[in-house]
């Protein structure tokens, strides 16, 4: 079994080299978000709890991804890797079981984590936040894949900063310098990745729970779109969702582990299947689609870009 790997350090992100700064062609990629170790269970009121589906669930997801047509060229995890939150008696085994599984992924194909609530807090703490680093690696960092940069950032510290205002103001400093160096970097596409949305489906619409307040969503809208942002990845949902700012797209992709049913005047488990989410990036343009674990393609038609 392959060891996993940490992938970056000193926000340079390890998995893939400098070489992949150059277009050279389409290519695919894979999103999950929220394998989340543990939550089926707690969800079904099981005691104790146990994360065999959710174990299961990643297996499939493996398989398919490590016999894709072509190989996707990396793939992101968005967040909420475990259920249990810091300090929970079960967050040392769901992590070291998180790990295990996702050593499988076949080591050509990068694996890249991104910290979500549960990974590192609602309220995350300088040692929350160190923990994810130690195990997982850096919780923001960039990297490029075949010619688009691609930006990971800890949306937690946009949540509640309140423990850890410094890191939030580090995290800023280093999204800014990220975002101009961008802007002249030649990339086909500047993207992110996250766990928390920005917002479900409309820019404008109310807070809740799964988005970011809109005081602080709006003036980073705002900033990814002058900055040239295409396309936004993100989780925490459990269901498919998202929209779009202004042409600037933003994608919510449903559970790895437990989805959460379509209605959303209760919180119950949902009857979407678990599974995960293939992109499509061209020259131009960026498209994908969400598919269930038993229906991963094993041949992913390219297509043609859209202009
Ligand atoms: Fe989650």
């Amino acid at each position: 079994m392959a060891e996993f790997r940490i992938k970056t350090n000193d926000r340079k992100y390890e998995g893939l080299g400098d070489n992949e700064k150059e277009w050279k062609g389409p290519f695919c990629f894979i999103q999950g978000a929220d394998p989340q170790y543990g939550m089926m269970d707690d969800m079904a009121n099981k005691t104790p709890i146990t994360w065999k589906a959710e174990i299961e669930l990643t297996r499939k997801a493996v398989a398919a991804i490590n016999k894709m047509k072509p190989k996707p060229k990396f793939f992101v995890v968005c967040g909420d890797l475990v259920h249990a939150f810091p300090g929970d008696a079960q967050k040392e085994e769901q992590e070291a079981d998180f790990l295990r599984e996702f050593a499988k992924v076949d080591p050509s194909i990068p694996l890249v984590c991104v910290c979500g609530n549960h990974d590192v807090g609602n309220t995350p703490t300088r040692k929350s936040i160190q923990h994810f680093r130690n195990k997982f690696g850096d919780d923001y960092f960039g990297f490029w894949a075949g010619g688009v940069r691609c930006l990971v950032l800890n949306s937690q510290l946009y949540e509640d900063a309140s423990m850890v205002e410094e890191l939030k103001k580090e995290q800023d400093v280093w999204l800014d310098a990220e975002l101009d160096a961008a802007k002249s970097s030649g990339c086909k596409h500047l993207v992110l990745f996250q766990h928390i949305p920005w917002f479900l489906n409309t820019p404008d619409e109310e807070n809740e729970y799964f988005n970011i307040d809109q005081d602080i969503r709006m003036p980073m809208l705002d900033k990814f779109l002058a900055a040239g942002v295409s396309t936004i990845f993100c989780g925490h949902y459990h269901r498919n969702a998202g929209g779009s700012y202004k042409g600037m797209e933003e994608v919510v992709t449903s559970a790895m582990g437990c989805t959460l049913s379509e209605n959303t005047s209760v919180l119950e488990i949902g009857d979407t299947p678990s599974g995960l989410r293939v992109v499509k990036v061209h020259e131009k343009s960026i498209s994908h689609q969400y598919y269930g674990m038993d229906d991963i393609p094993a041949t992913i038609d390219l297509g043609q870009d859209i202009l």
